[in-house]
């Protein structure tokens, strides 16, 4: 089963580099390829020739090696793998992958890459209990790197404790189960759970041909309806004016206004989950002209009066009926952006929100790209700087994790 599994092993400097050869044999015995990167604190321990022959692979030890480049770029070199393992991984190459350091082509591989991580540190015992590794640790697991080991027990300098590399078993054993898993063909775990989406801007009219708006693009919502979809969600999407095309297998409601999303959205419920992604427009005009408004000579431009748009997002949260089992809300905020969700969420009522600094040039109107912060009752986390696509799987996981948890509450109400 895994002859079509590739990993790249990075092997740092420390002496428990030899043991990354054993680790090569046992994966070449259950079929994993392997790929090395040796670093230059590596190469003090093990020999490119060994790892090479262990591999029967080129092994990669330069960043500017004309030859490697031209052969295969580091960029490809991260990207061709199914796992990037990093063993042993000194405490210097755990503290290069926390701050996101690429000065060889071990770390610009592990910059680089879209694949999962897994480490097996090997360092001396008071390297590892040290704060700054711990944190560093702690900051690595939360991006979603695994960690395997190290094991307690004698060390090469003499010293006793945790710190040793885990045996190249126990790493394999590791490797095969990530593999097996990153590539088992994933259920739809969504399936069976309907899902409201909002999306876009409103316009709210001044008169039949102007109206208020703003720069939301919409590509967030959208991107969230279709990741909910491909989970196997039954999902309405309810998007006020857009350049995008609907998301296909998502029944897509177009609305203009506030008061239209809000009434479209009290249709579509009840649902399990609603994510409240649109930017709509705080206020409206009061009043606005049923014929356009027009310039005459000489007198003052009209006045505009605005009252307050109903809050969609509030609304459904504390809707006494009809309430979806989970509420997600967003907010883009400009400074202390995890304290102003937090408020948020308890002002709005929602279960989670999920806040972007729009002041970072990250996560702005039209944007590719959202670096956002994921608040739950349970706390507040910081996710990568992502793509709008992938902050929207993400959050879909998130979402059928979350329904996986409560699977011991039986009433969750599908739409019919
Ligand atoms: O209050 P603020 O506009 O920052 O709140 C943002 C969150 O509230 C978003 O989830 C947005 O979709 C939602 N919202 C809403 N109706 C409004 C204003 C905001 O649903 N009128």
């Amino acid at each position: 089963m895994t002859a079509s599994h590739r990993i790249v092993l990075i092997v740092s400097g420390g002496i428990a580099a030899y043991k990354s050869l054993e680790l090569i044999r046992r994966l070449r015995e259950r079929g994993v390829a392997v790929r090395c990167v040796l670093t230059k604190g590596g190469a003090e321990f093990v020999t490119p020739l060994s790892l090479a022959a262990l591999s029967e692979d080129k092994v990669y030890t330069d960043l500017f090696s004309l030859t490697d480049e031209f052969e295969m770029g580091h960029i490809q070199l991260s990207r061709q793998a199914d796992l990037i393992v990093v063993a042993p991984a000194s405490a210097d190459i755990l503290a290069k992958m926390t701050a996101g350091l690429a000065d060889d082509i071990a770390t610009t591989v592990l910059l680089a890459t879209d694949k999962p991580v897994m480490v097996a540190p090997a360092m001396n015992v008071r390297m590892w209990d040290h704060p700054a590794t711990q944190d560093n640790l702690a900051t690595l697991k939360r991006r979603g790197v695994r960690v395997i080991g190290p094991d307690e027990g004698p060390m090469a300098c003499g010293e006793f404790g945790y710190g040793r590399l885990s045996e190249p078993e126990t790493i394999a054993a590791a490797i095969l189960d990530a593999l097996k898993k990153d590539t088992a063909p994933k259920r739809p775990l969504l399936a069976g759970r309907s899902a409201l989406v909002t999306s876009g801007p409103t316009h709210e009219p001044i008169d039949p041909v102007r109206y208020i708006a703003n720069r939301s693009s919409g590509k967030q919502g959208h991107a969230i309806a279709a990741a909910l979809a491909a989970q196997g969600a039954q999902v309405t999407l309810v998007s006020g004016p857009t350049r995008l095309d609907d998301p296909a297998g998502v029944e897509t409601i177009r609305v203009e206004s506030a008061q239209e999303m809000l009434d479209a959205c009290r249709k579509v419920l009840p649902v399990d989950v609603a994510v409240f992604a649109a930017a709509v427009a705080d206020w409206r005009v009061e009043q606005a002209a049923d014929s356009k408004l027009k310039k005459q000579d000489g007198s003052a431009p009209p006045t505009l009066s605005l009252t307050e748009n109903p809050d969609i997002l509030k609304t459904v949260s504390s809707a006494p009926k009809d309430r979806p089992a989970l509420v997600v809300g967003f907010a883009a905020e400009t400074g202390s952006v995890v304290e102003k969700a937090i408020a948020k969420r308890g002002r709005k009522g929602c279960d989670w929100i999920v806040a972007n600094d729009v002041s970072t040039g990250s996560g702005t109107f039209g944007g590719e790209d959202n670096q956002v912060h994921l608040i739950t009752p349970e706390g507040a986390e910081e996710w990568p700087r992502l793509s709008k696509a992938e902050v929207a799987e993400r959050l879909a996981d998130r979402i059928a994790a979350h329904f996986a948890s409560e699977t011991d509450k039986p009433v969750l109400i599908q739409k019919g």
